[in-house]
């Protein structure tokens, strides 16, 4: 298996050439006359970026390549040069483009003038406000909330990567800015790419049309061997500083790993269980191997969690960072006529039962897929809506570490209204709590 954060910031040159054949179908097809309010009648769709780090830079590429008209037209971070490291990045990525014969039109794909280069805690609001058609969403999870909100309170159409938040006062806030994007006809897709892979959709599709029978028990695992390079603290550094610097590592920045990274595999339960919300999760978790040093903050090393559904059906979901070679990312379906094992890494989707099945799907490229869809949404009108499926699972997994840090089980309903607020009231450079480790019995719910 090859980490996800590994490759998708390997924006190379060689994905954009191998990616246009599908491309091109997509944009062709797709109508010049946008029918949504703020792109009515524009070939020119503006794209702005809200953190410009590996999956950023990568979704920028992405939504530039998806659309003949699509242009990189603003750039927000918080950090000092990521905005002009990303955008020699994404220079040479688009002059590819260019010499493609779907993009041959347009010279100008990047048009990130200095004016447009925002920075600082507040540069996600003048993005949106320097006159974009559509925001990518991709800093670490806690800002997602803030950041999507304002985007649909601008009328933009949004890019949100996964998860969508860190605690429940943040999914509670993303629940109502998604129905808010609805009232507006505002195109919100999600970062959960896997549900934009064909050979997922195939497998998942068969699944649900009773593949197996009664899905009555899904396993999913996400174990790797490592994870982000961890930074040690320079001189001058803020807490803050060096937190963000190493937000993985810290849950009130990332939600720690299962919300950052497992999630993907929390969400092929939701999408067996026809996302459906579990009623209730029970949870083991750790921190047994992690160096204990500062920049690994305080989050676990490893997750176990087990999904309790009305119609007596279970999910269990493992994901660890331990350094061993056993890593895997698979899941296994147990249905009432047969077993459907899924190894998306090495292409196999089998199903045993009275209807034996192998998938045949050819493979799509899923982080360009997700784009593909978004903007002939936007230039269609029919507007794609991943708003409570993001917030839902988002939420599964969130519930997963409450029960780990808690001991306790913890009901859907408990984990939607929980009052944990994992963000400070404002941000400031400076000093900031370094979060405790938590440990069950002694971490309360609330
Ligand atoms: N769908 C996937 O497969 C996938 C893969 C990797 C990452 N992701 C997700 O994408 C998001 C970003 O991950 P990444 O790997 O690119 O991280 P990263 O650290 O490489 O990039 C994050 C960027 O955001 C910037 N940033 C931080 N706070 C900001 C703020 N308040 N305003 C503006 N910019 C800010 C940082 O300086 C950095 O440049 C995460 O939510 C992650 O879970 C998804």
């Amino acid at each position: 298996m090859t980490h996800d954060r590994a490759r998708t910031s390997d924006v190379s040159r060689r994905q954009f050439i191998k990616a246009s054949a599908g491309l091109a179908v997509v944009a062709s097809a797709a109508p010049l006359i946008a029918r949504t309010a703020n792109v009515r009648g524009m070939d020119t769709v503006k794209v702005g970026l809200i953190g410009c780090g590996g999956r950023g830079t990568g979704a920028a590429a992405q939504a530039m390549h998806a659309d003949a008209g699509a242009v990189l037209w603003a750039m927000a971070d918080i950090f000092p040069g990521r905005i002009d490291d990303k955008l020699g990045n994404l220079a040479q990525i688009s002059e590819q483009m260019i010499l493609d014969e779907h993009h041959a039109a347009r010279s100008d794909k990047i048009q990130v003038s200095d004016d447009r280069k925002f920075l600082g805690f507040d540069a996600y609001q003048q993005l949106i406000d320097s006159g974009v058609d559509v925001v990518l969403l991709a800093t670490p999870p806690v800002f997602r909330p803030t950041h999507l909100r304002a985007a649909v309170l601008a009328n933009k159409h949004i890019f949100c990567e996964k998860p969508v938040a860190v605690d429940a006062p943040g999914i509670r806030s993303v629940l109502e800015t998604s129905a808010m994007a609805e009232a507006r006809g505002l195109s919100l897709m999600s970062g959960f790419c896997w549900r934009y892979h064909s050979q997922m959709r195939e497998g998942f599709g068969r699944l649900l049309d009773g593949g197996i029978g009664d899905v009555h028990t899904v396993q999913s695992t996400y174990n790797v061997a490592g994870w982000v390079e961890t930074h040690e603290r320079q001189p001058g550094w803020s807490d803050l500083e060096f937190q963000l610097r190493n937000w993985q590592y810290f849950t009130p920045l990332s939600g720690d790993h299962i919300v950052e990274q497992g999630i993907h595999a929390v969400d092929w339960i939701a999408w067996a269980n026809r996302d459906v919300p579990p009623l209730r999760c029970t949870a083991i978790g750790g921190r047994s191997v992690r160096p204990d040093v500062p920049e690994t903050g305080n989050v676990y090393d490893h997750f176990s969690v087990m999904y309790e559904y009305e119609n007596g059906a279970r999910g269990y979901h493992m994901c660890r960072h331990w350094p061993t070679k056993s890593g895997d990312n698979t899941a296994y379906m147990l249905g009432s006529d047969g077993t459907y094992t899924m190894r998306p890494w090495s292409e196999q989707h089998i199903m045993t039962g009275s209807n034996p099945w192998k998938g045949s799907a050819t493979k799509n490229n899923m982080y360009q897929q997700e784009h593909d869809e978004l903007f002939a949404a936007i230039k269609s009108g029919d507007r794609v809506d991943d708003g409570v499926l993001m917030a839902h699972s988002t939420l599964m997994a969130i519930m997963g570490r409450m029960a780990a840090y808690t001991g306790e089980t913890i009901t859907w309903e408990q984990a939607l209204k929980s009052q944990e607020n994992l963000s400070p009231d404002g941000w400031e450079w400076g000093p900031r709590p370094f979060p405790e480790v938590a440990r069950p019995g002694k971490t309360r719910f609330f």
